[in-house]
């Protein structure tokens, strides 16, 4: 079952936290062509080069884990730059899957930030182009957006390739960005409560005031999807959610962190910092008909994770 091993697999962003778990999980199923650059070998952005270098190694299938994302303090301080970076590499992508016939599919990654802000059930893919996106994310959920308008106007014009955009929910573990500038909230609280841990600090101040919900993917569940969507489905065309099923607010997140990091000091709420927006959850029902589900647990993906970054240190 599942396609050729020897399928030629052009996987972008191959050390990013996406791409090197997608990396591992294509290694694990024995895939064998898997085709790799570096940024210095083939910067994304210019896209002429991209168009000459896969024009070269004509892969058959594009994984774009490329791309610029960060958490909402990043997002509000460097707007501009996720916005052109993630067009310019994602645009690169696309226009030469278009142009080289080898090419007949592409994987895209958009994110739970595309869907408008005021929502307070789970979310299907319907959604998405269909209301105000939340302010502090607006430019890098704009152009992922975009990303995934061109994937669908690709699976319009093109018969000879096909675009599947997946939109994952809030991705954690291992190898996660532990960059407090920079990082998703998951990694932010860990690096939170360990370094209050170690060095005995009484208190942790988080942004906001707890009460968001947001829904987690552990990395290495979303890889195996990669490869479950590979073996199973020769185009899969569309949008497709993918997360575990129940959302958490961010309050209880920060408990079950504070206690997996065993920190027994306080919690407080720094309601000058944005919240984000309230409710981020997206509906997995599609993704489910196809028939795969997350097999990791939050209580043991948040595990693996904590252990991943105590190893860090
Ligand atoms: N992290 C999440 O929770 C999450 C959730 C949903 C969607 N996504 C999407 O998934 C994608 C990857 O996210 P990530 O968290 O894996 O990011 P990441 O860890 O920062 O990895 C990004 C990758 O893109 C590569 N890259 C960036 N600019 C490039 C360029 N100009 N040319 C070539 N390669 C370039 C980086 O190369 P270097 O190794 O050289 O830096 C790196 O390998 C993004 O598009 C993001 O929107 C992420």
């Amino acid at each position: 079952m599942g396609i050729s091993r020897k399928t030629k697999i052009y996987l972008a962003g191959h050390r990013g936290f996406l791409g090197t778990a997608i990396y591992d999980c294509l290694k694990e199923n024995d895939f064998e062509n898997v085709i790799t650059f570096t940024r210095k070998e083939l910067d994304l952005s210019n896209t002429i080069d991209t168009l000459h270098k896969l024009s070269e190694s004509e892969p058959e299938i594009i994984l774009n884990a490329a791309g610029m994302t960060g958490g909402v303090i990043f997002n509000q301080k460097n707007p501009a730059s996720l916005a052109l970076q993630n067009l310019l590499l994602q645009n690169s992508i696309f226009f030469s899957a278009t142009k080289i016939p080898s090419i007949s599919r592409v994987i895209y990654f958009g994110s739970s930030c595309m869907y408008p802000r005021s929502q307070n059930t789970p979310m299907n893919e319907e959604l998405l182009f269909r209301g105000q996106l939340e302010p502090t994310s607006f430019a890098y959920a704009m152009a992922k957006l975009s990303g995934v308008s061109v994937g669908e106007a690709i699976n319009k014009e093109l018969n000879n390739c096909s675009v599947t955009s997946i939109i994952p929910s809030g991705v954690y573990g291992p190898g996660d960005n532990f960059d407090l500038k920079s990082s998703h909230v998951v990694a932010a609280l860990i690096k939170k409560f360990s370094i209050a841990k170690d060095e005995n600090i009484p208190e942790v101040t988080l942004f906001g005031d707890g009460s968001p919900v947001r829904q987690f993917l552990f990395i290495k569940d979303l890889a195996k999807f990669i490869v479950y969507c590979l073996d199973n489905f020769q185009s899969s065309k569309g949008i497709f959610n993918v997360g575990n099923e129940k959302g958490v607010s961010i309050a209880e997140l920060a408990q079950l962190i504070k206690n997996e990091v065993n920190y027994k000091g306080e919690v407080l709420w720094d309601t000058s910092k944005p919240n984000g927006a309230p409710y981020k959850v997206l509906d997995t029902g599609k993704c489910l008909n196809l028939g795969w589900s997350p097999s990791t647990s939050f209580p043991e993906g948040l595990r693996e994770t904590v252990s991943f970054f105590s190893s860090l240190k």
